[in-house]
């Protein structure tokens, strides 16, 4: 699904000419937002009257680079994904798009996003809709690590607080030392055929199983075996998850528009 035959083309007449696309982005927005309970999927959720995926499409399209953007959506959402790109992308964009329904699981949508990825993308960042707050610098650190080391490259925070380990009862066994721990965010950063290659053989996950489905694309690629590094992340790119985390996001919007998120 496009929004015209230029969106779904890899070189639209209006990009910048015989520059074929080699960053591709995943942004994957097709999660029902169950632990949120907002009655719509979180990535539709509006702030300030703006649906959270809007500010990532708003971000991707603005790096400076000739990129293809696969957007993967519910299904049912896709008529208003197209309208929302052609609301926010310029039509003299060097950013082709593709809308993408998405899968049952994390991992199953970013595959579907990658199958439509065109050929010449070399790069490719996932990225979660429901971080609508991840600066274009942390996109550029991610791509600038993964392009100069050849491996995939994660954003990462420390842990502040203290860690303990528990039990279903809430009941504390022990303190875990925070010392080796980071706090993993997107966008996430692959050698597109290192990514294609990890998720072609990710299996789904149901039942009994489900906690053992991987959570990011950084533990698609280990556990086929490859390596990750690390940069560091930023608070702005904080993830939507439960009704407090809007109240926080509510906040980062704000200092946004004053101008001062760079200190996030
Ligand atoms: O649920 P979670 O916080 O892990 O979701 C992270 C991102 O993955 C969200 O932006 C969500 O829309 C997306 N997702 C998806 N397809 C799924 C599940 C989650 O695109 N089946």
């Amino acid at each position: 699904m496009s929004r015209s035959a230029a969106a779904n083309d890899p070189t639209p007449a209006d990009a910048a000419p015989h520059t074929l696309p080699t960053l591709g982005v995943v942004l994957v927005a097709a999660g029902r937002g169950e632990r949120l309970g907002a009655g719509v999927p979180k990535a539709f959720v509006e702030l300030h009257g703006r649906p959270l995926v809007e500010f990532g499409i708003a971000t991707v399209t603005s790096l400076p680079h000739a990129g293809h953007l696969a957007l993967v959506v519910p299904g049912d959402r896709a008529a208003e994904a197209l309208e929302l790109i052609d609301q926010v992308v310029p039509e003299r964009s060097a950013w082709s798009v593709t809308v993408v329904p998405g899968g049952r699981e994390r991992h199953e949508s970013v595959r579907f996003g990658l199958d439509a990825l065109p050929a010449s993308i070399d790069t490719v960042l996932v990225h979660d809709a429901a971080r609508p707050f991840a600066s274009v610098e942390l996109f550029e650190r991610v791509i600038e690590a993964v392009r100069k080391t050849g491996v995939s490259a994660v954003p990462a925070l420390p842990i502040s607080d203290t860690v303990k380990r528990v039990d279903a009862a809430g009941v504390v066994h022990e303190t875990v030392d925070r010392a080796p721990l980071v706090a993993v965010q997107t966008p996430q950063g692959f050698p597109r055929e290192l990514l294609a290659a990890a998720h072609s053989t990710a299996q789904l996950h149901d039942g009994e199983d489900a906690g053992s489905a991987p959570t990011d694309d950084a533990e698609v690629v280990q556990r086929s075996g490859g390596t990750v590094r690390t940069v560091p992340g930023e608070v702005r790119a904080h993830k939507l998850t439960t009704q407090a985390d809007l109240a926080l996001l509510e906040a980062i919007l704000e200092v946004n528009v004053a101008g001062v998120a760079e200190a996030l």
